[in-house]
This record gives structure tokens, sequence and C-alpha cells, in this order.
């Protein structure tokens, strides 16, 4: 009996030690105080057929990156590793540590792309736990093999995991860690939104190869596909011909992109009402472009199709390879195409929320410098609403009127703080649920001006409530669409 109380005694003291040192405990302020590394994902979903009897558009194949950067101080610029630094980062996806079963893409990957892959390892020989490859200023890992099923769930697809990335020095002691989304999705619904009886229907039905006698087919391998690196086919390019075949079915992109449970487009573009079509035209648009000479997966929408030059991609470079303040990629404070944040999954704004206490673009300049340098910061701001607007000592912390008001799109909400200290802004409904975090900060005497995006939410009242050194104001913010 003694015994037993021993060694349940002794599993549990191994259980609370695990747990003290899992990424919760990691995820631990101290951690940050001389390294931050920021993770981020090349596209906003990778797609990925589950089963590969009948067909192959893409097999499972995902792309996660990193910057590690020795923050700064008052003397010091932020340093980006490696630079020669000696410096690795490792990836794992908690909760999702094999692939085989998940997918019975190991069953037909020689069939299809001619190689023997061990299990659970991917088309560039990575695993679902590794190390990075450093490269210039960052870090990355090609080819991760994952689906969107988690070890505990082989039913329902999630869309949305989040990768634990550690970053350590060349002595092994762990520098910083952080969590960032690697989205996957198996959401293809030729067959599963009613449109094709079967995989074997959507193989009968090509009208050049009537039967193809052997499946798997390889779509790739005849239609050209960038994403896949298949050039070398002589029929049209895969994103063409599927483009222009079904244009004059449906417009609805979630009936082949992910999809109609796992809702892609979700970032901040979303947010204000933005739209597939919006940015890429129909779906015969498209394929029709690609006919005129457009390169699928090489030309591609812009940001600053919208946004001002300040606010662009670098010349002739697509979002995902271009670099910005401090030489680090638009992603690392920005989060992928598609999926922006603020995001409307809060998986996409974990890193951010971690790092600088609210959601949005990294903007905190503390994060990286250590401090507040006098500028230019990301795109030559200066660090806006941490900074006042005026310095003079107001004579009390309030929220003075927001404008426009009422206002539909975005208004401008300007307040005081009379005393130093850390300044909350939330706002709410009437209902009492919180819509976003404006602020949370250490604020100096004076006078700032937060933002408020409304373009998502509907006509209403909605409180916004300031809360400093124990005390709170409130101002009803009126939205009319
Ligand atoms: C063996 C070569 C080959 C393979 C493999 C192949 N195709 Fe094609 N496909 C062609 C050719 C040739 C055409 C006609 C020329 C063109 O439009 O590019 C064509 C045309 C098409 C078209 C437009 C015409 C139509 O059928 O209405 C679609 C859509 C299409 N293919 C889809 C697919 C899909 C999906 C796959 C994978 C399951 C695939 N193809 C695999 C050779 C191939
Ligand atoms: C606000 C504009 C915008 C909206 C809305 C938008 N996209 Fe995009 N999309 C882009 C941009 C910009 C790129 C190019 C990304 C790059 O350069 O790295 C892109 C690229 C893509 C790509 C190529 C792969 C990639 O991610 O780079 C696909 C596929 C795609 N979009 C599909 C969609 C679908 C499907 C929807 C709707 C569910 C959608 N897009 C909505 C702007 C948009
Ligand atoms: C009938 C299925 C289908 C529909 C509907 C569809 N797509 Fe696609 N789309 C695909 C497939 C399959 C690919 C992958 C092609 C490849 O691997 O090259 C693709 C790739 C793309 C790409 C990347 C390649 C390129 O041409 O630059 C973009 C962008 C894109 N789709 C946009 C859209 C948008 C926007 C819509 C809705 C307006 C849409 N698609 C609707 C099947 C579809
Ligand atoms: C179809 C037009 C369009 C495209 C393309 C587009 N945006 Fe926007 N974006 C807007 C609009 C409209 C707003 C809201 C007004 C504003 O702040 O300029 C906005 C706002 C933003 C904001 C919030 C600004 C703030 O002050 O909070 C960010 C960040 C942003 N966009 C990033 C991007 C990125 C990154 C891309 C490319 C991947 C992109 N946008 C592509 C139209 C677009
Ligand atoms: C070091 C972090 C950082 C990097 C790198 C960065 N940005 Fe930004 N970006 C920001 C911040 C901060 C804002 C302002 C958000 C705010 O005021 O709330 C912003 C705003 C934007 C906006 C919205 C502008 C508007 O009209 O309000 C766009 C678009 C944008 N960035 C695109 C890019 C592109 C494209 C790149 C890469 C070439 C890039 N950013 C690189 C931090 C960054
Ligand atoms: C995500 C990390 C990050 C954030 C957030 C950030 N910076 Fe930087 N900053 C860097 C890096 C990296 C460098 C480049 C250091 C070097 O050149 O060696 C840099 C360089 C600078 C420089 C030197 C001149 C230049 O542009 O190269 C200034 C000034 C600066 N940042 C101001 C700011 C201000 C102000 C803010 C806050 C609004 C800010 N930064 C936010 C990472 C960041």
């Amino acid at each position: 009996m003694k015994k037993i109380f021993t060694n349940s005694f002794l599993a549990f003291l191994i259980l609370f030690l695990f747990l003290a040192f899992t990424p919760e405990g990691q995820k631990s302020p101290k951690l940050r105080s001389s390294y931050v590394v920021l993770g981020f994902n090349d596209l906003g979903m990778h797609c990925a057929n589950k089963t590969f009897a009948k067909m192959c558009i893409l097999p499972p194949y995902n792309n996660q990156f990193a910057h590690v950067i020795k923050v700064g101080d008052a003397s010091n610029l932020p340093e980006v590793q490696p630079a020669g630094s000696g410096v690795y980062v490792t990836y794992e996806v908690p909760g999702n540590t094999y692939s085989v079963g998940k997918t019975d893409f190991w069953t037909y990957a020689n069939t299809l792309f001619g190689v023997t892959l061990a299990p659970n390892i991917g088309l560039t020989g990575r695993g679902m736990t590794g190390t990075m490859h450093d490269t210039l200023n960052y870090f990355d890992a090609y080819g991760i093999p994952i689906t969107p099923f988690t070890d505990a769930n082989l039913v329902t697809e999630d869309p949305y995991q989040l990768t634990l990335l550690k970053a350590y020095d060349a002595g092994n002691n762990l520098l910083a860690t952080t969590q960032n989304t690697i989205p996957v999705s198996n959401d293809i619904s030729c067959v599963s939104s009613g449109c094709h009886s079967s995989e074997q229907d959507i193989l009968n039905e090509h009208e050049y190869y009537p039967a193809f006698s052997s499946p798997p087919v390889f779509c790739a391998t005849c239609h050209p596909d960038p994403a896949l690196n298949m050039n070398s086919g002589s029929a049209g390019y895969f994103s063409k011909v599927i483009h222009q075949k079904h244009g004059s079915i449906t417009n609805n992109c979630y009936k082949c992109h992910p999809g109609t449970n796992t809702q892609c487009l979700r970032g901040y573009m979303k947010i204000i009402g933005k739209t597939c079509t919006d940015c890429h035209g129909s779906v015969s648009n498209v394929g029709n472009t690609i006919a005129s000479g457009r390169v699928p997966w090489v030309n591609e929408p812009k940001c600053g199709d919208c946004h001002d030059a300040n606010h662009s991609e670098n010349p002739g470079t697509l979002y995902k390879l271009s670099k910005g303040h401090g030489g680090l990629f638009c992603e690392a404070c920005h989060n992928s195409t598609h999926a922006e944040v603020t995001s409307e999954n809060a998986n996409d704004n974990l890193q951010n929320l971690t790092l600088q206490g609210y959601t949005g673009p990294l903007k905190k300049c503390e994060v990286c410098h250590g401090y507040i340098p006098a500028g230019p910061g990301p795109h030559g701001y200066n660090p806006l609403g941490i900074r006042p607007v005026s310095e003079k000592i107001p004579n009390a912390t309030e929220i003075l009127p927001n404008y426009p008001n009422p206002c539909s799109f975005m208004t401008n909400i300007p307040y005081t703080i009379q005393e130093e200290g850390t300044v909350r802004i939330d706002v709410y409904d009437l209902s009492g649920n919180k819509i976003t975090t404006l602020m949370n900060d250490r604020l100096k005497p004076g006078e700032y001006k937060a933002e408020l995006y409304t373009g998502k939410l509907s006509s209403g009242t909605y409180i916004c409530q300031l809360v400093t050194n124990g005390s709170t104001c409130q101002r009803k913010i009126l939205v009319i669409k």
C-alpha cells in the first residue's frame, strides 16, 4: 500500500515537473528578456488531398519560417540571427506527431512521385519534428508532411494547429519559444459538395483521357504546376484548365479551396469585408488571365493594389517573399496573406498577443529593440499609440469624443492619461462580449489616440472602456451601416 502510494506520488511529481516545463510554462516573460523568435507560414493555407488512390492534386507539404532576434537596448540595435551565431531552431506540432494513417499518401508516394519515403517523412525528407535550415537572416523548414488531424481526433479536421518553435544557442541553451499557426486542410470538396459523384467520376469526365487506365493520376505530370515546381507538362497550366473549366459552373471558391468548413480567408482583409473575388476576380478570370500570360502562383494580387507604396511588396516580389523594417519578412509582423493579423482566428493572433500584449501587426518597438527608439519604425512610423500625440499633462484620465461618430468603417478614439501606469482599452458590445483590445501597455501621462475598425461590426452601440491604476472610464460608440 505504502509502495503504491510512493509510486503514484512519484508519478504525480514527475507529471507536475513535466507540466511545469511544458510550452505553457515557457511562455513566461523572463525567457523573452534577450531573444525573440517570430514564426510564420508562407501561405494562409496549405491544401492537400487526404486520399491518393485515384488522384493527386497536392501532397502533404507545409512550410514554416522563423526569425530569431537578439533584443537590442539603448546602445545596440536588435540583431537578426543566424549571421554565424550558432543559433538554431527546432519545430514540432504538439499533439500532432505522426501522419501515416491520417492520409494514405505513403501508400502511393512511390507511384506518384517515384520516391521511396520512410513512414511520416515527407517529400523533402522532413518529418513532423526537426531542426530548421538556416540561411541569410532566417530559418526555414520546407515540406513538413502535416495533416489536419491531431493524434487525439482522427475524424474532425483541425486546420489551424499550432507549431512550437524553440530557439537555442550554440551551447544548447533555450533562448526563446513561440507558437504560430501551421494551416493545413483536406477540405477540397469536388465530391463532398455534390458536384462530382466520385473521384473516379472526375477521371471519367476528363475529356481528353476518358479512361485513365491506372490511377492514381497525378494532374501535374501533364498540367504544369509551379506550386509543385513541376513545369514540364505539355497540357495547359493546371490552374488555367481547372478554373476555365469551372468558371461557368460556380463562382464559389470554397467548392475547391478550403473550404466550406475551413474558411481559409480569415485575416484583417476578411474582417473589413473583402472577398476572394475582390482581389482575384471571378473563377473564369483566374483561368483566363493565365491564358493571356499570367503565370499562376507567380503573378498574384498585391497588397500594393490597394495600399500605398510605403505599405507594398518589394518591387516585382510576392508578398510572402518581401521584406520590410529591419530586413524582416512582412509576414513576421503581419502573418500570411488571407490571415493578416488581426485575424478572426485566435491562433493567428497568438504570437503577437503574447509578445506585445495586443493583437495586430507587431508594432511595440520594445519587443525587438528593448526600448523605444526615436524612430523611424516600420513604414516610417513613430511609435503611434505608445508615444503621446501631445505630452502636455492632462487634467484627467478620460476617453474624449470619438470621431467620426456615428461611424461605419473606422473611428478615432482620443484619450488622455494623467498618471503613468498600465492602460488597457477594450471594446465591448452591449451584451458584454469583448470585441477587441486596443491598448494594453504602460503609458506616460499625455494625450493619445486609438483607432477602431468597425467594418466587421453590425450596426449598434458599443462600449469602449479604459482601465488604469484602478479607475475605469467608458464611452459609447455608435456604428451605423
Ligand atoms: C496524361 C496527361 C494528363 C493528365 C495526367 C491530366 N490531364 Fe487534364 N488534360 C490533358 C490534356 C492534353 C488536356 C487538353 C488540353 C488542355 O486543355 O490543356 C487536358 C484538359 C483538362 C481540362 C480541361 C478540359 C476538360 O476536361 O474539360 C481539365 C479541367 C483537366 N484537364 C483536369 C485534369 C485533372 C483534374 C487532372 C488530374 C486528375 C488531369 N487533368 C490530369 C492532359 C492530362
Ligand atoms: C485582400 C485581397 C485578397 C483576398 C480577399 C483573397 N486573396 Fe488570395 N491572394 C491575395 C494576395 C495578395 C496573394 C499573393 C500572396 C503573395 O504574394 O505571397 C494571394 C494568393 C492566393 C493564392 C496563391 C497561394 C498563396 O496563398 O499565395 C491562392 C490559391 C489564393 N490567393 C486564393 C484565394 C481564395 C480562394 C480566396 C477567398 C477564399 C482569396 N484568395 C482571397 C489576396 C487576396
Ligand atoms: C473547381 C475547383 C476550383 C474553384 C471553384 C476555384 N479554384 Fe482556384 N484552384 C483550384 C485548384 C485545384 C488549384 C491548384 C492549381 C495548382 O496546383 O496549380 C487552384 C489554384 C488557385 C490559385 C493559385 C494559382 C494561380 O492561378 O495563381 C488561385 C489564385 C486561385 N486558385 C484562386 C481562386 C479563386 C479566387 C477562386 C474563386 C473566385 C477559385 N480559385 C475557385 C481549384 C479551384
Ligand atoms: C482589395 C484591396 C486590399 C488589398 C489587396 C489589401 N488590403 Fe489591407 N486594407 C484594405 C483596406 C480598405 C483597409 C482599411 C483601410 C486602411 O487602413 O487603409 C486595409 C487595412 C489593412 C491593415 C490595417 C491597417 C491598420 O491601420 O490597422 C493592414 C495591416 C493591412 N490592410 C494589411 C494588408 C496586407 C499585408 C495586404 C497584402 C497581403 C493587404 N492589406 C492587401 C484593402 C486591401
Ligand atoms: C517590423 C514589423 C513590420 C514589418 C516587417 C512590416 N510591417 Fe507593415 N505594418 C507594421 C505596423 C506596426 C503597421 C501599422 C499598424 C498600426 O498602425 O496599427 C503596419 C501597417 C501595414 C499596412 C497597413 C497600412 C495602412 O494603410 O494602414 C500594410 C498594407 C502593410 N503594413 C504592409 C506591409 C508589407 C507589404 C510589408 C513587407 C514589405 C510590411 N508591411 C512589413 C509592421 C510591419
Ligand atoms: C519585429 C522586430 C522589430 C520591431 C517590432 C521594431 N523594430 Fe526597429 N529594427 C528591427 C531590426 C531587426 C532592425 C535592424 C537592425 C540592424 O540594421 O542591424 C531595426 C532597426 C531600426 C532602426 C534603425 C534604422 C533602420 O531603419 O534600420 C530604427 C530607428 C528602428 N528600428 C525603430 C523602430 C521603432 C520606432 C519601432 C516601434 C514603432 C521599431 N523599430 C519596431 C526590428 C524591429
